[in-house]
């Protein structure tokens, strides 16, 4: 299993539960040191791999290593607060190429190694559905990952491929340390009556990743937040 993004937050997490269930388990964070650091911290068969998706020229060197995998995930963000009216380029290239074609371009490197099993995991997010103000890039590739499930769902053809699309997380590293009145606000409009978890997240992804006959979907795991 390859988790991209597998350092922190959400994508930590499902390297924990699978390590732990057994399966061999690679993550990759921006820096190597650090990746083997939180690798070496987890519980059962885990490895470290620095690579930046924001420099797609570089994946194929970077991921030399890895193979065959069964189970890719592609889960790595960086935040871009970005209106349009304050349109920073550089800091939106670096977001959409990371998501957009650092994403491919991971696929494309590893397409011989999946296994004729293989399923593929890609995250977006519930802003392309829900914006706020300075969601601009971040609305735009997670919109863009529901085109490109769709593209390689086709394209990949027994791999599976689906799209996990998180509300607001109130666990992970992003969110834990909001203020309580913030945190209030999203719980209010939260049929659930609280946040989404770390958890349930990682539990979605793991349906995605085993379930045979799930295929080309974007799940959404809000609580229903979205609802109101
Ligand atoms: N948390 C939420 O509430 C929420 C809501 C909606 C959607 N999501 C989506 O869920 C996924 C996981 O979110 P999260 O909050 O759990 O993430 P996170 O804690 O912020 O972790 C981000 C991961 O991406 C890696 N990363 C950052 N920049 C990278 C780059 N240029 N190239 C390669 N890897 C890079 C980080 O590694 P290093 O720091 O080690 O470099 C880290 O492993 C993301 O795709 C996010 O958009 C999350």
């Amino acid at each position: 299993m390859l988790i991209v993004g597998g350092t922190s937050g959400i994508g930590l997490r499902l390297a924990e539960r699978c390590a732990a269930a057994g399966e061999r388990v690679v993550i990759t964070g921006r820096d190597e040191g650090r990746a083997a650091a939180v690798a070496a911290g987890i519980a059962g068969e885990v490895a470290g791999l620095g690579l930046d998706l924001a420099l797609p020229e570089e994946l194929a060197e970077r991921l030399s290593s890895v193979g065959p995998v069964r189970h890719l995930v592609l889960a790595a963000i960086e935040r871009d607060a970005n209106a349009v009216r304050e349109y920073d380029v550089a800091a939106a290239v670096r977001l959409v190429t990371l998501k957009l074609v650092g994403y491919s371009e991971v696929v494309h490197v590893l397409v011989d190694r999946l296994t004729v099993d293989a399923s593929i995991v890609l995250f977006g997010g519930l802003a392309w559905r829900r914006p706020y103000p300075g969601s601009t890039t971040v609305s735009t590739v997670n919109g863009g990952i529901s085109g490109l499930v769709a593209t390689l769902a086709v394209e990949l053809a027994p791999v599976r491929v689906n799209a996990l699309h998180p509300g607001v997380v109130g666990d992970s590293p992003e969110w834990a340390g909001k203020p309580a009145a913030v945190l209030a606000g999203l719980v209010a409009r939260t049929p659930l009556g609280r946040l989404a978890r770390m958890d349930d997240v990682a539990d979605a992804a793991l349906f995605l990743l085993e379930n045979p006959a799930v295929n080309g979907v974007n799940l959404e795991v809000d609580g229903g937040w979205l609802l109101c």
